[in-house]
């Protein structure tokens, strides 16, 4: 330890960022926090540096730090190694208005320390206090998808600064899929001459209209890709900062940019017919192992993600060498796509790397030093922890930041859904496993798919402050949940990103909640008999057989457990309420919302009757509406409004999409 002791002076001003923010604004918030007095000034000219830590510290103030001849320095900042660590990221500070001792178990520690010591300045400079901290999870991400839009490196950069000021420790770029594939592979040059170009801007656009690619450099290519020499360089950057690259490729769905490029690779060998590789083809395994192989080569993360999701495996059944391979193995489709994903696990190992997929890679054989990014459900996590892999959790309903963060209409095109800060700080890692499984989990991950995010400006803004949330959730944990705490400080730090130029979401102007969803609705049929005509889908039940009366109404999002889905044609939604004996009706009204990239429709013809026996109905209103696909998210009220008197109300509504989905919150009366 004394070898790497010495003693140098430094010029403080330009120690430390300039954030100002308020320590009470520390976020992540720490484990332990003590207040002391004063301050540690940051206008004297020098202080002195005592490094005990070697280059783990080293690494921390000569990258930060002017150094200086004076020998007048009053102030001591120290740097030692923390003994006896809970974690390799704990660190503590002890920091009086004469000197800061950093202790750190690790270069990445004393990272995390000096973040929050930038965070810990103020305009009388650092404030003193006792800070015992380290991360409650030790894989804590972002997912950013760059085959949907492409963006630059310098974007990239620009994010990886953001997330190291809040300790994020993995970057995961989600480098290929159907949109575009953004990384060099020397061997096959096609992927980025052909498969990372396309001629429409956006991705909505290319989707609508018939998905096809184009080649680099002609008059019409949108896209682009990172070369390796880029990559190489972005790996660095990311590493001076703390954080691992995890790169990701997909197989063998979600990779239609692949089998227009090669279409060799796939079951019919003809471009835009599937999305998927053969999965008995010997060329698809040369192909991947060729890629990985240069993959591996950029990146030297132990991580290597292969995605994993959502094969259509379509093509598989028809195929003869894909029929070959299932008889061979005894396997179905969900068989013969375990089996690749196993090939593949057991090829990075055989390199030292590990497997990382979505949780659909559960189902393979794997090495048990595979992680599984878990995106569905819990039971998924409870799984993968039974054959003893890491899970990294990312689940639609918290961790998707590509959902709207605020009322739909209030807020740019999104693919759906709501996901306000408060949701996603809210969650709780494995909140319903057994504690003994909980331990168990290595992380979290924010996931920014960018199907609707055409702009880097646009990608900020869907991040922050959404990811202060994960990266707190990741680090403090979730035993001291406080929300208006957090919102404060994710206010004062979104207030310090767009001092840096970041785009965020003004939190402060959130419109929050869809007002109906707030308190119950009070009306004539709450809590009566229900009658279903036509079953809703077991997928979105809501409150089941009482929920179109029970008072409670939708929020923002289909998927909030408020409101109930209707799947089917003629007349998918038919029901029928008895309100137990005759009454008086002026009205009968019903909301409905259209999430057209999740295929749900407002409907075309609405209907309600009413009738004294429940057997003869008397139509009193109808109305027809032509689906409107411009409509991305909407809300709209269907009313009859008049005077009768009836015992049953039967209200019916239809859509003509094809697979398209009705959903329903409740059927108010008057
Ligand atoms: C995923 O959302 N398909 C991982």
């Amino acid at each position: 330890m004394n070898k790497s002791l010495y003693t140098i002076a430094v010029a403080v001003g330009s120690l430390f960022m300039a954030t100002d923010v308020n320590a009470q604004n520390l976020l992540p918030k720490p484990q332990s926090f003590k207040a002391g007095k004063g301050y540690f000034s940051t206008s004297n000219p020098t202080v002195k540096i005592v490094n005990e830590a070697g280059t783990d510290a080293e690494n921390i103030y000569t990258r930060s730090w002017h150094q200086s001849n004076s020998a007048s320095a009053k102030q001591t900042i120290k740097f030692t190694k923390l003994q006896n660590a809970s974690s390799p990221e704990a660190y503590r500070l002890h920091i009086t208005a004469d000197s800061i001792v950093v202790s750190a178990a690790s270069a990445d520690a004393f990272r995390y320390a000096w973040q929050t010591i930038g965070q810990l300045k103020t305009k009388q400079g650092i404030m003193a206090c006792d800070i015992d901290d380290a991360p409650a999870y030790k894989w804590r991400s972002i997912m950013l998808d760059v085959s949907r839009h492409f963006e630059p490196i310098s974007f990239i950069k620009k994010q990886i600064d953001v997330m190291a000021q809040y300790k994020f420790n993995r970057l995961h770029l989600h480098l290929t899929d159907a949109a575009g594939w953004r990384i060099e592979i020397k061997r096959y040059p096609l992927l980025t001459r052909m498969a990372a170009w396309r001629p429409e801007r956006t991705w909505k656009e290319w989707s609508n209209n018939g998905a096809k690619y184009t080649m680099e450099g002609s008059a019409d290519a949108h896209g682009g890709y990172y070369t390796q020499d880029e990559l190489r360089e972005l790996v660095a950057y990311a590493a001076e900062r703390g954080i691992t690259i995890v790169p990701e490729i997909e197989m063998p769905g979600h990779s239609a940019e692949v089998m227009a490029a090669y279409p060799e690779l796939s079951c019919t060998h003809k471009p835009y017919e599937q999305m998927d590789f053969c999965a008995g083809s010997v060329a698809t395994y040369d192909f991947l192992e060729n890629v990985l192989k240069e993959v591996m080569d950029i990146f030297p993360s132990k991580y290597i993600h292969v995605g994993g999701d959502e094969a259509a495996k379509q093509s598989w059944g028809d195929c003869p060498l894909c029929q070959r391979k299932m008889k061979e193995l005894g396997c179905d489709k969900d068989g013969l796509q375990a089996n690749l994903i196993a090939h593949f696990g057991r090829f990075l190992n055989s390199y030292g790397r590990q497997l990382v997929g979505w949780d659909e890679v559960i189902a393979g054989n794997l090495a048990r030093n595979t992680t599984v990014m878990v995106w569905r459900g819990l039971e998924k996590a409870h799984e993968a922890i039974e054959h003893g892999y890491d899970v990294v959790l990312s689940p639609g309903a918290y961790c998707y930041l590509d959902a709207y963060q605020d009322a739909p209409l209030s807020q740019p095109e999104a693919i759906g859904g709501y996901l306000p800060l408060e949701k996603v700080y809210s969650y709780v890692p494995g909140e319903d496993l057994p504690e003994a499984e909980r331990k168990m989990i290595t992380g979290i991950q924010g996931n920014l798919w960018a199907e609707y995010i055409p702009t880097p400006e646009h990608m900020e803004y869907m991040l922050y402050p959404r990811a202060l949330a994960i990266a707190e959730v990741g680090w403090n944990g979730t035993e001291h949940k406080n929300y208006a705490d957090f919102r404060r400080r994710a206010i004062a730090q979104c207030d310090l990103l767009r001092h840096q130029g970041v785009n965020t979401f003004d939190i402060r102007r959130e419109k929050g909640e869809r007002p109906e969803s707030v308190k119950p609705t009070k009306h004539k049929a709450l809590g009566c008999k229900v009658i279903y005509n036509r079953p809703y889908s077991k997928q979105y039940v809501a409150g089941g057989d009482q929920s179109l009366v029970d008072g409670i109404r939708g929020g923002w999002t289909y998927g909030d457990k408020k409101w109930q889905g209707f799947i089917g044609k003629d007349y998918c939604l038919d029901v029928t309420l008895d309100l137990g004996s005759q009454q008086n009706l002026s009205s009968v009204s019903a909301d409905f919302m259209q999430a057209y990239g999740a295929w749900v429709f407002f409907p075309e013809a609405f209907k309600v009757s009413v009738s004294n026996d429940g057997k003869n109905f008397n139509e009193v209103y109808s109305t027809t509406s032509t689906v409107d696909k411009s409509i991305q998210s909407g809300y709209r009220t269907l009313a009859w409004k008049g005077h009768s008197k009836a015992r049953y109300v039967r209200v019916q509504g239809n859509t003509i999409m094809d697979g398209g989905w009705l959903f329903i919150d409740e059927i108010v009366v008057k």
